[in-house]
């Protein structure tokens, strides 16, 4: 049996469920931009009958990216099937991907459908898939608990009909890794015309096993694993790329498979996703967390002195984590700091470069000089507001004091329209976000308010991450500024435009 294993990315599908989460198409187009670069092999684009939005991201993405298949998801009807494949007909490497559950459970309760009918919906549609697209994928949807003899069942039906990979969820993050692979296992076994397919998995982490099912799974010849940047996903997220490629690579002497990823793009992608989601990556997360190769204690430090191997299994290196030396300053010239993006991996077009440059003008003179990290910030804050409708023109601020309360006068511009409001507030970051929320006329409730440091030190770039509730709907936004306010302002009118987008 071969021994590489093909990667399915679905961050811009599965991850971009994830509460908050809500992305721009110029978004999308860069992190997709950034996995084709990574080498994953499939990238599932998003669900086109479900926005518009999604629908035009995917047709951008088919129509960038040459070397990667580009995936669209659809449910099992014709009207999901037509529009996936409008989206995806522009790429080089189309797929489709449609789905329909086979569990007892989705079957009465959700989908209120006969297990026969659901083998007529896996028939129509994987041939509907077919008579458009040469490469189908079919996932039959909490495979996990659905009886195994009807499972094969569907499968065979899928296969008959011109699947050409198989996709078995674990949807509901239920299984364990012995059981997933004795799943995976009958399946070979039992499922008429398996051996002609690619058999794929795709694991949820619910019970923080997504990870683990998805090995277990490979080891028994699965030979496609879908997952997504950072473990973003539906819940407690979907099986993490990084883990997956990164235990294959430095356990190959155990599992003997490989995939086509180069490891070394694994920082950089980690931190643009999270960058553009809005989703931090927590400190000792596995591969990509700011402490994966910190070492505390004393004994470890020492042997790691003497040598890196005494307690790091992988080289910080191979996951493209490098020591940034750059620091540019105000001083320095567009050119210079094109050279910087571009060394970063942001390659931005001449308008676009323009402004990104003025913002960095402004901020190396409010801050000195600029690390590789924070030029990168503003990169990824240029890409982020990018289309954004309003934008913030000017703001001015009042501590209060003893006499009078906080406030703030915030400017927002569309064009050439401007709106000026002024509030008062608890403090200056709530007085800022009422005065946008007046200018805007919109309702909005604050549910989460973080600010970190992009980099060490007491004069650092601010990063602030606001989460808002507008009416039952949650938005991320995010802001980076020297000043706490003026990042608070901007994330805060970063998550009101995604609202009004
Ligand atoms: O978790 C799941 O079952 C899915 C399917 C659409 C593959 O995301
Ligand atoms: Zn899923």
């Amino acid at each position: 049996m071969e021994d590489r294993v093909r990667v399915f990315d679905t961050t811009l599908r599965d991850g971009e469920q994830s509460p908050g989460i809500s992305l721009g198409v110029r978004e999308k187009v860069e992190i997709a931009e950034q996995l084709q670069r990574l080498g994953v092999d499939v990238i599932e684009a998003g669900f086109p009958a479900t926005s518009q939005g999604d629908f035009d991201a995917v047709s951008l993405i088919a129509g960038k990216l040459p070397e990667t298949v580009v995936c669209a998801l659809a449910r099992a009807n014709t009207g999901d099937i037509d529009r996936a494949w409008e989206a995806v007909a522009g790429a080089e490497r189309p797929r489709i991907h449609t789905f329909v559950s086979t569990s007892d459970i989705h079957l009465e309760h959700q989908l209120r459908k006969s297990r026969d009918e659901v083998l007529e919906m896996t028939r129509e549609s994987v041939a509907r898939a077919r008579s458009h697209c040469p490469d189908v994928e079919f996932s039959p949807m909490d495979a996990t608990r659905s009886d195994p003899e009807y499972l094969y069942r569907v499968l065979r039906v899928a296969i008959e009909n011109g699947a050409g990979v198989l996709n078995i969820p674990d949807t509901v993050g239920y299984a364990v890794p012995r059981e997933f692979a004795e799943l995976i296992r009958g399946i070979f076994e039992n499922v008429e015309g398996i051996e002609g397919v690619t058999v794929s998995v795709h694991c949820h982490n619910d019970l923080g096993l997504a990870v683990a099912n998805s090995l277990a799974a490979l080891e028994v010849g699965a030979r496609q694993v879908e997952c997504a940047v950072n473990g973003l996903g539906e819940r407690a997220g979907n099986a993490s790329l990084e883990e997956i490629v990164m235990t294959l690579k430095v356990r190959n002497d155990r599992l003997g498979l490989c995939t086509g990823i180069d490891s070394t793009e694994i920082s950089r992608t980690s931190r643009l996703v999270a960058l553009l989601t809005g989703y931090p990556v927590q400190p000792n997360k596995a591969v990509v967390g700011k402490n994966a190769f910190a070492h505390e204690s004393g004994i470890h430090q020492d042997g790691v002195l003497k040598e890196r191997i005494t307690y790091e299994i992988m080289d910080a290196a191979s996951v493209g984590l490098v020591e940034s030396h750059i620091v540019l300053g105000k001083h320095s010239g567009r050119h210079a700091f094109r050279e910087q993006l571009e060394r970063l991996g942001y390659y931005l077009e001449d308008e676009e470069l323009n402004q990104a440059f003025t913002r960095f003008k402004e901020l190396a003179d409010k801050k000195g000089s600029l690390s590789g990290e924070d030029i990168e910030a503003i990169a990824v804050e240029y890409i982020r507001t990018e289309g954004q409708e309003w934008k913030l023109g000017g703001y001015e601020v009042h501590s209060g004091g003893s006499q009078a309360p906080p406030s703030a006068t915030i400017t927002l511009e569309r064009g050439e329209e401007h709106v000026t409001e002024r509030a008062i507030g608890d403090g200056m970051v709530d007085a800022a976000c009422k005065a946008i929320r007046a200018a805007l006329g919109i309702e909005a409730r604050l549910c989460s308010f973080t600010v970190e440091a992009i980099t060490e030190g007491l004069n650092s770039l601010g990063d602030v991450t606001i989460q808002l509730d507008v009416k039952g709907r949650r938005v991320v936004g995010r802001g980076v500024s020297t000043d706490i306010v003026e990042a608070s302002a901007r994330a805060y009118l970063n998550a009101v435009n995604k609202v009004l987008r």
